[in-house]
């Protein structure tokens, strides 16, 4: 890569926006237009524009936002999804599509869950890397967000995420990891947010060390809308682009930095380059403006989002209906709430209103509709043959910019169910909701329930396909329900206090929290039925030095096709250090006709079984005995095996005076010279040379060090030092 150009004004020009969603066009290099993203394209018309999703833009298709999209579990359905999103762009003449967004859901409270995939790391990898190939498969550039840590929106601003190094490694930077390093997007984004106190765009370590050093990343680093507040200091640490564009008084603040002498200008030409690669990159490969074609993408968002839709309850195979007299109550049976709000707010080019569609299937049987709970609206419900209620959160309970404080349905809205349900037994809840919410009234009460998330304008027909059978629902919870808010892992370091968020649960988030503490939940991550039966024969898994490879049989046994989402678990109950259980290792969708038996192979890279070791700064793969169960939800494993795993070649470690006997004794090298020296130093009779069990095992955590005081002398300094020398020498 060459220098773009060598006036130091034009790369610091570069590296900040010209508009809201628009870099600057300098020398060769031209203008690019950037936006909103992620499950529609939000083009504001002209140069103004906001990201609270304020301003109205231009329309185009909302496909379903992450949080209806991941109950797919379907890496090729999200990459057809992330095409049709890159064919947008490309009509609206959008270049870098903002997206994916890949943040765990780490409490149900924040209030910008809808927009993220899952509380796991690798269903938020796989989905967010189909989203970047089917995007940048069509020529436009993917914004990976928010790098990094960024879990809660109260104070994202300003507030820290402080969580120690084996939780963010395996957890909150994992899926951003597998996107990088599988998907290779063009642009990443750094969060608004602070990480172990300091602010993400002028993380050194993060954005230049772990993104770049080490996990290859070849694009360019954008801020997050305003994230940027000291340019030079966000600069030095790796940014390239500092969005939106201002008045150009950071380009100064950086060509004075650079005169100074307080900034490297070959930093300044770096960060120039990639803005410069970037805006290659995108015109290139983003020649066309041709329309969309807007049936042929609401029926894939129609697709996506009958895909989307949980079975979570079906008690006596109340679903599907059969065409036949409805009772449909509740107002998002006529005004869907199908999106969230905030910046990835869109508008959509249609939306299917499900009462219209339910009343399609419905066969000139008599579909009634009451907004409430009325008299009338009991009396609808009683004389229909079945009632379908409509429940969930409204737009206004949750959204981008702050964080909810519970995780309730409307108490009216219980008190309505409550009073269809005492009339009408066969009845039908369908959801609405961006965060999760609690539902064991819900599911105390009715005998079905549908959870639609968000779905997206396609919502409509999806819901009514599903409701009717058309669709066999195969969507599986991407997300724990917990039974009470109380028993979340974050439940008590929740927005955080004075500017610092504690992620105290460490590694258990989600289902390794609820799994490690053996709690009840309404309903557990992975599940979702389907109106037929699978069943798993057949467990093998061959582990040889490399990855694992799984196989199972999956019979359908029931009377219809359907799609089963095989999920495997591994866990290590022998683990040095503390790990969950079980912890999701791989997925595969498979559809099997009635009567059939399929053979599902699923591999299970190596990697997925490892931790990550401190010391070592690595993952690291332990030797033992794994436990690989497969099976339909993290709460319905059908089957189990053990296997041996060998130990990946843990790098040396060098035992000095911190070490501790036990250590040093339970290394194989080191224990015998060890040994040979505590028969010689402690004399016959003394009471070291009745070491037995229990006395090794409390001398056991004493750093030898310590040895040279608790001896009496009988140790020295220089002997212990000479210990150590050979025991390192004959280890290394
Ligand atoms: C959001 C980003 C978004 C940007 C531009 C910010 O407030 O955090 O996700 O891409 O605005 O709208």
């Amino acid at each position: 890569m060459g220098t773009v150009t060598d006036s130091l004004e034009e790369q610091a020009a570069l590296g900040s926006g010209a508009t809201f969603w628009t870099t600057k066009a300098v020398g060769d290099v031209p203008s690019i237009l950037l936006t909103d993203g992620p499950h529609g394209v939000r083009r504001q018309a002209g140069s103004t524009g906001d990201h609270l999703g304020l301003g109205r833009s231009e329309p185009a298709t909302c496909f379903p936002p992450a949080v209806g999209l991941s109950q797919t579990w379907d890496p090729e359905l999200v990459e057809r999804v992330g095409a049709a999103l890159g064919a947008e762009s490309r009509a609206l003449g959008v270049r870098v599509l903002l997206g994916p967004g890949v943040n765990l859901k780490r409490d149900p409270r924040c209030g910008r869950n809808f927009e993220y995939f899952s509380e796991d790391p690798l269903i938020a990898g796989a989905l967010g890397a189909a989203w970047v190939r089917g995007v940048q498969g069509q020529g436009v550039g993917a914004s990976l967000k928010h790098f990094a840590v960024n879990n809660a929106e109260d104070d994202r601003m300003r507030s820290s995420s402080d969580v120690d190094e084996r939780t963010l490694r395996e957890l909150y930077l994992r899926a951003f990891e597998h996107v990088v390093t599988a998907a290779r997007p063009w642009t990443v984004m750094c969060a608004y947010n602070r990480i172990n106190g300091v602010y993400a765009a002028e993380n050194t370590w993060l954005l230049s060390t772990v993104l770049r050093e080490e996990w290859g990343f070849d694009g360019a680093v954008v801020s997050d809308w305003g994230a940027v507040r000291d340019r030079v200091a966000a600069v030095a640490a790796g940014l390239d682009l500092e969005m939106p564009g201002g008045n150009g008084a950071s380009d100064a603040d950086v060509v004075a930095a650079v005169e100074a002498g307080t900034l490297d200008a070959t930093v300044v030409a770096r960060a120039a380059d990639r803005v410069a690669t970037l805006a290659a990159r995108v015109t290139e490969n983003c020649s066309s403006t041709a329309r969309f074609d807007v049936d042929a993408h609401h029926d894939l968002a129609r697709e996506a989002a009958a895909r989307s839709i949980v079975l979570l309850q079906n008690k006596d195979n109340l679903l599907p209906l059969t065409p036949s007299a409805l009772a449909v109550i509740g107002g998002f049976a006529v005004r869907p709430r199908y999106q969230g709000g905030g910046s990835s707010h869109v508008t959509a080019t249609r939306v299917d209103v499900p009462l219209e569609e339910i009343r399609r299937y419905a066969g000139g049987h008599q579909v009634t509709y009451s907004e409430g709970l009325t008299a009338d609206t009991l009396a609808a419900a009683a004389d229909a043959d079945a009632a379908v209620v409509f429940l969930g959160l409204a737009a206004e309970d949750e959204s981008e910019g702050f964080d909810r404080t519970h995780i309730d349905l409307p108490a009216d809205q219980l008190q309505l169910l409550s009073a269809v349900v005492q009339v009408q037994p066969r009845t039908v809840v369908v959801l609405a909701h961006g965060g999760v919410v609690a539902l064991d009234g819900v599911a105390g009460l009715a005998p079905a329930i549908l959870d639609g998330a968000l779905l997206g304008q396609g919502g409509g027909r999806g819901i009514a396909d599903v409701l009717f059978g058309a669709v066999n629902p195969s969507g599986r919870l991407a997300e724990t329900v917990p039974v009470r808010l109380q028993d979340s892992p974050a439940y008590l370091n929740f927005p955080g206090e004075d500017g610092h968020i504690l992620y105290g649960e460490r590694v258990f988030v989600g289902y390794r929290w609820y799994d490690a503490r053996a709690a009840a939940v309404t309903f557990p991550f992975g599940h979702g039925l389907s109106y037929t039966r699978f069943d798993y024969t057949d467990l093998v898994v061959v582990s040889g030095t490399e990855d694992l490879t799984v196989r199972v049989s999956v019979a359908n046994t029931g009377d219809r096709v359907g799609r089963e989402v095989v999920q495997v678990y591994a866990g290590l109950p022998a683990s040095r250090v503390s790990r969950p259980p079980r912890w999701l290792a791989g997925f595969a969708g498979i559809t099997v006709a009635p009567g059939a038996l399929a053979d599902v192979e699923i591999r299970v890279p190596r990697d997925e079984l490892g931790y990550w070791d401190v010391q070592a700064g690595r993952r690291l793969v332990e030797a033992g005995e794994y436990t690989v169960s497969v099976g339909a939800s993290s709460r319905d494993l059908r089957l189990h095996t053990d296997v041996t795993v060998d130990a990946d070649v843990a790098p040396a470690v060098t035992f000095t005076v911190d070490s501790t006997l036990g250590e040093l004794l339970g290394d194989p090298v080191a224990a015998p010279i060890v040994a040979a020296a505590l028969a010689s130093a402690v004399p016959e009779g003394a009471a070291g040379s009745a070491l037995g069990t229990d006395m090794l095992r409390m001398l056991g955590s004493i750093p030898v060090g310590r040895m040279v005081s608790f001896s009496g002398g009988a140790v020295s300094r220089a002997q212990l030092t000479e210990l150590l020398d050979e025991v390192n020498r004959q280890r290394s």
